[in-house]
Parts: structure tokens; C-alpha cells; sequence
């Protein structure tokens, strides 16, 4: 297996109550390195290009609105298999369906804030680092 690159967020429900770096330390157990990372708070110009997949779908002015609430940390995380060792930690998407020990089953309030984003394969995940970070920004 290759080491990969993933795109990781912690959302604004996990940022309010101060959870980053509970959440980094399961990344971290895991067995992912944290190789970039900043706090931002997204504008809704950025939040519906991020989520531009999402557009037709019920729930994204909610996810919008939600994910301009706060800050977010954007983060990208490396390893062997990293895109889908991500999904792993982070659980289902919906915490009543997540796996105990994972990061929406312990953090999240419900499917919407559910803490955490991670991207679903690899080449998302390359987009979508490109959207937070640039090249010389990422140390390895
Ligand atoms: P993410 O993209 O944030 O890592 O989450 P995901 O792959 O597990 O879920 P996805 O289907 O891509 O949905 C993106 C985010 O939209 C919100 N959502 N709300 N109210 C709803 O039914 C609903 N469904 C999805 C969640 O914040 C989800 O993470
Ligand atoms: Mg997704």
C-alpha cells in the first residue's frame, strides 16, 4: 500500500467546544501524521464551492450555513492509506451509525455536525487539498 495524502476538516461543532486536539490525537494513534494545518473561518462563497458536489441535494444550505457557524480547522494528513484509514477514524457519517471508538461516535451531535469531513478517495482528495493549501505549505 502507498502512503497517501488526505484531506481532513474539524468542523465548527468540534471547533466550539474545543475538541481539536482530542481529535488530532486519534488521527495521530491511528497512525496518521499531521503534515499541514490552519484555522479558518470559510466565507459561504467558499463553503458552496467546497460542497459544490452537494448542490441539488436537501441538505445543503443547511450544511453551508453550518459550516460558516465557526471556525474550522483544515488539515492534511498523511500515511499508508490514508484516504480511507481517514473514513475509518472518523466513522459513518450519521454518529448513531459510527463504530464505537471512532471520532463521530464519540464527538458528533448528529449527522449534520458530525465534527469531522474527510476526503472520500483519492483524487478528491488531491482536489480538495488544493482548495485549502499550497504546495510549499505542506511539510511531509
Ligand atoms: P464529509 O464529506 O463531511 O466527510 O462527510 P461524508 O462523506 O460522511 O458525508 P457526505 O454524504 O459527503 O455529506 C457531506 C456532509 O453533509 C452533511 N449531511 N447532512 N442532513 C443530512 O441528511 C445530511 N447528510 C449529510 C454532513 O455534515 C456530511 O458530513
Ligand atoms: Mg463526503
Amino acid at each position: 500500500m502507498a502512503t497517501e495524502h488526505t484531506l481532513s476538516i474539524i468542523k465548527p461543532d468540534a471547533t466550539r467546544r474545543n475538541l481539536t486536539g482530542r481529535i488530532n490525537a486519534k488521527f495521530e494513534a491511528a497512525g496518521l501524521r499531521i503534515v499541514a494545518q490552519k484555522r479558518l473561518r470559510l466565507t459561504q462563497a467558499q463553503a458552496e464551492a467546497f460542497y459544490a458536489v452537494h448542490r441539488e441535494r436537501p441538505f445543503f444550505g443547511g450544511l453551508v450555513s453550518f459550516m460558516t457557524s465557526g471556525p474550522v480547522v483544515a488539515q492534511v494528513l498523511e500515511g499508508e492509506d490514508a484516504v480511507a484509514k481517514n473514513r475509518e477514524i472518523m466513522g459513518a457519517t450519521d454518529p448513531k451509525k459510527a463504530d464505537a471508538g471512532t471520532i463521530r461516535a464519540e464527538f458528533a451531535k448528529d449527522i449534520e455536525a458530525n465534527s469531522v469531513h474527510g476526503s472520500d478517495a483519492a483524487d478528491t482528495a488531491a482536489q480538495e487539498i488544493s482548495f485549502f493549501f499550497a504546495g510549499i505549505e505542506i511539510t511531509g
